[in-house]
This record gives structure tokens, sequence and C-alpha cells, in this order.
């Protein structure tokens, strides 16, 4: 069944308060609630519908009177009375056989829940909908010794705890946890005087890890006052830790759950990469208490309302923690791989979504990524003082509402006194616009004449012509800026910019910083993107000039056979000699376009990708690489080694990524030595993974992956690193049996999302191997596919996506692909979930 937008309509009755009381039992836990409702004035329909999935009804009671309602499927139906009345019920769950790992489940023993987006309906009967907003008090009745859930604590005793949440909000973000936890502690005082008690929650044995994870949190919540003058509300603010989990992380109000991998942190465990990582999410959700908690979503549709503004958010965190440059170029090359994909494919949606069948299906790149791209632009387009503005008056106006993109929008609109009719049809249409520019130069005048187009995606045939700001600046040919950054405000089907004045023909630097999710068409040559590789003053234009000569030679490669591009490998030597430069830049610098990048620019140019000859081009080039920076590369690798003790800070990670850029470069000429030597000598997980990765690269891996694995056997979030790293490094030819292969390890479970993807999300990854011409790789993953969506639909659901691609292949890919979705799609008793995926991959 599909929901429409269009249909919304505000429930028939508003809640006052809820009480809740579980009594706690692995497979038979007891939920009595006792809810306070009154008929809403804004509502036509009285309709009194619960939502309730999975539950089993003990009894109900209206206005303490046994009622006996009409079950549905989803839910139930009731007479009540046309006044206030209290709802009574009690209901059965069974926490220890809920795999799908949403509403209250188990792990490893504790009891969790999500209930993000739907999940609230199988804890209890409620009208699981974000714009029902309500104080919670929940008692929680067990013998664990931590018993937790949102808000305040209130009285707690001899296998009982209380919690009150004063501030009103969706059942979305209520929250439980009971376990045998342990915590790490520390506290806060906010910028009026509150002071905040603040806990880390782990199992035993993982306190070590938690370090990390509070300075993030104390940092954020500082920021958040700083920044955006958001403070703190409540006495307590507490994380915990889970093993499975479907997501990354989910904002509860005072009680954030984590998927491990997302919080738990060690030198000798995780990478530099997975530090930065959890920084981002801790803040992440840490910002969601006012973008998304204490102004939420009045519907699902909306659900960028909370998700791209906070994803800006953390970006801009993130920015200032590290480096602004380094984090934007690496938001880039994520949002080309995963929205642009998204976007140029069956799955393409709008930011903010007309329809749908399962809203977990629509926690997307589009919806976060995209959707934070769109905040950035309308932040580059009304300036940095009227977007404080703007923002300041969102928070006063509209929290404790379930708030609308159109309220979003018109707070800048009454800030700033801008029209944003043009603007809101980033978030209605789905598409990345290609915008197309040529230049001409005559008497001192620089003219860019742009145009703009979007390709049709499934359901929108016709796109409007957008407000795209486009940052430029200009360079004169000795490399001298001759016209800093400005943005060109282009709101035209086609439009033209004059720069007069100038002394020569200029080179022009164009969507510096990336300043629209767009695709840029213009004609260039080696000898301008070397230009401007040298010498751009934007950073984010310096690598991206670095990309296209890279990409340019890796297209001519697989299109026409041509060897390596000496220009590219001149520039990139230059560049990565340099000094001068950020470690971290010249390390991203050096890295090559991603498989997928190179098949979305052959598709895009009209050709039809062979994954098996892009894997050859970026192999050859990279072994031309290392041939040629031999020296530079033994120089950088030495130079670089951190004699410091591990920090996982900006600084000693920048250093770290190029030394380690340097050995992948190096292990191509030596079999793995040095790499051999860098993993035995390791003391920190960044360098040992590296060491690991090179070697297995080299094909020398086999004595380090045993060795690894009996090191780490007891850790599962490293031996989830073991198994994914063993598959994405495999050869093309072998990828899909060492996917397989690993899932009769013993320590392969398919209940844990983590492990899962560890080895088969890994299959999808790597690319040239997923894709073998055999098409083992597409049942392999179809096989396990079919075999989770019993146990985990969402999970099962989101890694459908790695078939969205298909129709960019030859038709003997496209055939294989097909069956396998086919295959998906007869399965008996298929998932919603899984359902509607592969119905708009296999339709569009
Ligand atoms: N709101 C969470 C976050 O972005 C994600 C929760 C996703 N849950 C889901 N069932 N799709 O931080
Ligand atoms: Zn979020």
């Amino acid at each position: 069944q599909t929901i429409f937008l269009k249909d919304y309509t505000p429930f028939g009755f508003e809640i006052d308060m809820v009480h809740l009381t579980f009594r706690l039992h692995p497979e038979r836990t007891r939920v009595i609630s006792r809810i306070a409702f009154r008929s809403n004035p804004n509502a036509k329909d009285a309709d009194f519908f619960l939502h309730g999935e999975e539950l089993t009804l003990i009894w109900a009671k209206v206005d303490g009177a046994d009622v006996t309602p009409r079950m549905e499927d989803n839910g139930l139906r009731c007479a009540v009375p046309d006044r206030s009345f209290i709802w009574e019920a009690e209901v059965e769950i069974n926490p220890g056989a809920n795999t799908a790992l949403e509403g209250l489940y188990m792990s490893n023993g504790m009891y969790c829940t999500q209930c993000e987006a739907e999940g609230f309906r199988k804890i209890t009967y409620y009208p699981d909908r974000p714009d029902v907003m309500a104080p919670f008090e929940v008692r929680i009745e067990g013998d664990e010794k931590v018993l937790l859930s949102n808000g305040n604590p209130g009285t707690t005793g001899d296998g009982f705890a209380e919690w009150h949440d004063p501030w009103p909000k969706p059942a979305y973000l209520f929250a439980l946890v009971a376990g045998d936890l342990v915590n790490h502690p520390d506290r806060f005082e906010t910028k009026s005087g509150r002071d905040v008690e603040l806990n880390i929650w782990v199992r035993p044995g993982d306190e070590g890890k938690c370090a990390f994870g509070m300075e993030a949190l104390k940092a954020s919540m500082r920021w958040d006052e700083d920044v955006y003058g958001r403070e703190y509300d409540l006495d307590i603010f507490n994380i915990v830790a889970v093993d499975d989990f479907n997501m990354g992380a989910m904002e509860n109000k005072g009680l954030n759950i984590f998927n491990s991998s997302c919080v738990l942190a060690s030198p000798e465990t995780s990478t530099d990469g997975n530090f930065e990582r959890i920084e981002a999410i801790i803040a992440h959700e840490y910002f969601h208490n006012w973008t998304g908690n204490r102004i939420t979503c009045r519907d699902w549709f909306q659900l960028c309302l909370k998700e791209g503004l906070t994803v800006f958010r953390d970006a801009q965190f993130t920015s200032v923690m590290r480096s602004e440059p380094v984090k934007r170029i690496g938001d880039v090359i994520d949002l080309r791989a995963r929205q642009f994909r998204e976007d140029n494919g069956p799955l393409a949606h709008p930011v903010r979504p007309e329809s749908f069948v399962e809203i977990n299906n629509f926690y997307t790149a589009t919806v976060y990524e995209k959707g934070a791209e769109l905040i950035r632009m309308l932040k580059t387009l009304v300036g940095d003082a009227a977007y404080s503005k703007a923002v300041d008056l969102y928070f006063e106006r509209h929290d404790g509402d379930a708030a609308t993109i159109e309220d979003w929008l018109k707070v800048f609109e009454d800030a700033t006194g801008r029209d944003l009719t043009q603007f809101k049809r980033w978030y209605e249409q789905a598409g990345t616009p290609r915008v197309n520019v040529s230049e001409e130069y005559q008497d001192g005048t620089f003219t860019l004449h742009f145009e703009q187009s979007t390709p049709p995606t499934p359901g929108q045939d016709v796109k409007d012509t957008r407000v795209i700001p486009i940052a430029v600046g200009l360079l004169s040919p000795n490399g001298d800026e001759v016209v800093p950054t400005q943005v060109l405000e282009m709101t035209g089907a086609k439009q033209s910019f004059a720069f007069d004045g100038l002394a020569s023909r200029p080179v022009p630097s164009i969507l510096r910083g990336f300043s629209a999710p767009v695709i840029l068409e213009r004609e260039s040559d080696n000898a301008e993107r070397a230009f401007l590789f040298a010498h751009d003053t934007d950073p984010f234009n310096k690598w991206e000039a670095g990309r296209a000569l890279a990409r340019d030679g890796l297209l001519a490669m697989i299109r026409d056979g041509a060897g390596p591009d000496d220009a590219y490998l001149d520039a990139i030597e230059a560049v990565a000699r340099d000094d001068s430069l950020d470690p971290a830049f010249r390390a991203l610098a050096m890295g090559l376009p991603s498989q997928e990048d190179l098949a979305q620019s052959l598709y895009e140019a009209g050709g039809t990708p062979d994954p098996q000859a892009i894997w050859d081009a970026l192999e050859t080039l990279k072994q031309a690489q290392a041939q040629k920076m031999q020296d530079l590369a033994t120089r950088l690798y030495a130079q670089y080694q951190v004699d410091a003790p591990y920090a996982p800070n900006a600084e000693q990670s920048g250093a770290r990524a190029l030394a380690n850029a340097a050995l992948g470069l190096i292990s191509r000429l030596d079999g793995g030595a040095l790499a051999q030597k860098q993993y035995d000598t390791a003391d920190n997980m960044t360098q040992q993974l590296a060491g690991l990765s090179c070697l297995l690269k080299a094909g020398n891996g086999d004595a380090a992956v045993a060795l690894f694995y009996e090191q780490w056997k007891e850790d599962r979030l490293v031996i989830d690193k073991w198994f994914s790293l063993q598959v994405i490094m495999a050869d093309p030819d072998k990828a899909a049996q060492t996917a397989q292969t690993l899932t009769k390890h013993p320590d392969f479970t398919m209940k844990n999302p983590n492990r899962f993807r560890a080895t088969l999300g890994a299959l999808a990854m790597n690319t040239a191997g997923f894709h073998h011409a055999s098409g083992e790789g597409y049942k392999v993953l179809a096989d396990w596919l079919i075999k989770l969506d019993p146990l985990n639909p969402q999970t099962t659901a989101r890694m459908c996506s790695a078939f969205e691609t298909w129709r960019r292949f030859d038709a003997a890919r496209q055939a294989k692909i097909a069956a396998e979705l086919d295959r998906i799609l007869a399965q008996p008793n298929l998932s919603r979930d899984t359902t509607e995926m592969v119905t708009r991959i296999r339709g569009g």
C-alpha cells in the first residue's frame, strides 16, 4: 500500500501524558500503557485508530471500563467518548524472537529498542506518527543492573526504575535499555549552568573504548551552544552501545542508542577513519536534540527536515574539529559515489519524497546527503549572517512543533525577504542537474555561458529550472587569482555572466567548494587541468582538477586502450612532492576515482561500462604511478611516520594517510616486504590494517590474515574488519568465492547486521568482483538476501541497492541481474521492505 504526502491529515486526538510500565522477560515482556487522550481541535477525523503490530492484547480499558477493540492487521479501532479519556492496555511481546531489530529486541542478552521510523507500534498500541507528541513516564521492572529510558531519572528501587521525560516527543524517539552494563561517566555544565550527567553504557570489557566518544560528546555540546545557541535540556544524557543494530545510531531523547561500531574506539582496534566517523556520528545524534527532537517532523515525508539539517550541522562540526577542505572533498567523493548513483538510477526520488510504501527504504543518501547539500546551498545563497538569523527564527517559531519543509523555507523567506519558490524545487524534483558551461573572451571581458538541464527520473518526466549557486574564481595565466571567489546565482535555463577589465584571458575555476550538487560539463584539456591542479586557490577545485585529470586519463585507457597519461602522472607527482600542502590533502589527491565514479562517467557519456576493464585500467595506472613515484614514495613513507604516541587527530591521521598511500605504491614493487614490516610492528589499527591490505593486494596476505584472526578473534568489531577486508581486496574473479567461503566461517552470523554487511555488503563494494561476468557475485548476494529477508527485512532491503545500477551494463549482465531480482521477488512472504526495493529497481 502506497502512502502519499498529499493525503496528510492530522490525528483526531492529542495526548496529555503517556505512562508505560514494562515487565521485562526475554520471551514474554508485558507492556502496560495508560494514555490520557483528548480530541484534537484541528482535526476533522475522530476515528480512534492505534497502530500495533506483532502484539498480543491482554486487555484494554477506556476510563477504567473493559473494552473490546476491533482488531485489524496493523492496529486496532475502538469507540471512545467525545471528551478527554484514559486509554489503558496490556500487551505481551517477545523481544527474544525479534530478529528484525525494530521495536523492543535483545542483543547479547540486553534489551534495547529501535523505534524510528515505525517501531513503537511493535511495543504497544499507539498513534505511531511523528506529529503526535507527548510527555512520557516510564517504569521498567527487571532484574538487570541498568534500566534506562528517556528523560530524567525518577524513583529507583530493587528491580525497577522510573523515568520522566518532560519534553513532548513522538513515539519514534522512545527508547528503553536494560542490561548488566557498565558506564563511562562524565559531566557537562551548560552555558546557563545546568549540570548534566553524561554516560556511555557498554558491556563489561568495553569500558576502555568510551573515552574518545565522551570527548566528542562534550565537544558537540559546546559547539552547539557556541554556533547555534542550543543548550541541552535534561539533567542526564545517556549513550548506549549495542552490537546488533540496523543503522549507525539513533537520537532517542536523552538516550541515544548506537551501533557499537559507531561509538567504541581505541587506537589498537579502530582506524583513523573510524575515529573521525565516531566523532561525527556522536555529534550528529547529539545535534538531533534540537534539529529532530525539540523540532520534529510532521510526517515521514519531511524526514530531510531533520536529517539534511543535522548532517549539514555535523559536517560543519567536523570541519571545525578537523580540516575543512579535507572534510568537503571526502563528502563530495561520498555524495558522488552514493547519491549521484541513486539520483541517476531507478531508485531516484526527491529529497522530500511524495510517496512511499515502506518509510525505512527512504533513509537514503538523497534524503540525508543531498538534503544536507540543500542546506549548504541555502546558506551560500542567503549568506552566513542571514542563515543564522533564519535558523534562530526556526528555533524560536517552531520549538515543540512537528514541522514541514514549508515551515523551514518560510523562516528563510521571513528572515531574508527572499522568495524561495524556485529553491523549493530542489526538495521536490529528483535527479542531478547537469550544468554545461562554455567560455568566451574578448577585449578584456570574459563571459561564462551556463545551461542547465536535468534528465527525467522515474515518475518525473519534466524538470523545472532550479536556482543554482555557482561559486567562481578566475586565475591569470601565470597563476595569480585575478577574480576571487564570487557566487553566481543561476536562475534561468540558460544564463551568462561577464567579468570585465581583465588583462588577459583567465582560467576559470568553476563550482568552487562544490557549491551545488550538480554535474558540471565543461570542455577542458590536460594542460588546463594540470594548471588548476597546481595553482587553484580553492582546495576543493584544486583536488577536483587532479581528479578530472585522472578520470579523463582513465576513460581514455578504458575506451581507447590508451596507456597511462603522463600529464596526470607528472601533475600528481608534483602535488605529492609539495611538502607545503596538507598531507591529508595530498593523500586524497593521490587517490584515484572509484570504479563506481568511472562507471558513472562512462554511462553518462553514452557508453556501457565494463567493470573488468575499469578495474584493469585502475590497476595499470596505479602500477604506473608506483613505478614513476618510486623514490618519492620511499621518501614520503619515511618522512611521514608519526613519532609521537598515537592520537586520532587530523594532523596525525593526515600523516598516516600519506605514508600509507606511499606504502600502497611501494607494495606494488616490493611484493609487500615493507607492508609486512609495518604489519608486524604496528601499534595501532590504522597501521596494522593498512599493512594487511597492502599484503593482500600483493598476494602475500595469507600469513597475516591468519595472525590477525588469532590476535583479534575476541573483538567483534575488529573481526568485522577481517571479514570485509578479505572480500574487498579479493581479485575480481575470487570475490564471490571469498565472500561465500567466509559465510561458512564459524564467526559468520546472519543475525548481526555488522557481520552480514562486512561479508555480503563487502562483496557489493568489490565492484568488479560483484559484477564479474560469471554472474557469481549476483548469485551469492541474492542467495543471502533471500535468507536474510525473513529475519531482517530492513537490512535486506537496504542491501538490494547493490543492484540499482543494473541498467548501465551489457545485455548479458542485465539478464543475469534481472534473473536474480526476479528470483528474489518470487520468494513467498517476501517482506514489504524488500518487495518495494526490488520492484523499484527492476521496473525503473
Ligand atoms: N535517525 C537516525 C539518524 O539518522 C537513523 C535512524 C534510522 N532508522 C531507520 N529505521 N531507518 O541518526
Ligand atoms: Zn540523523
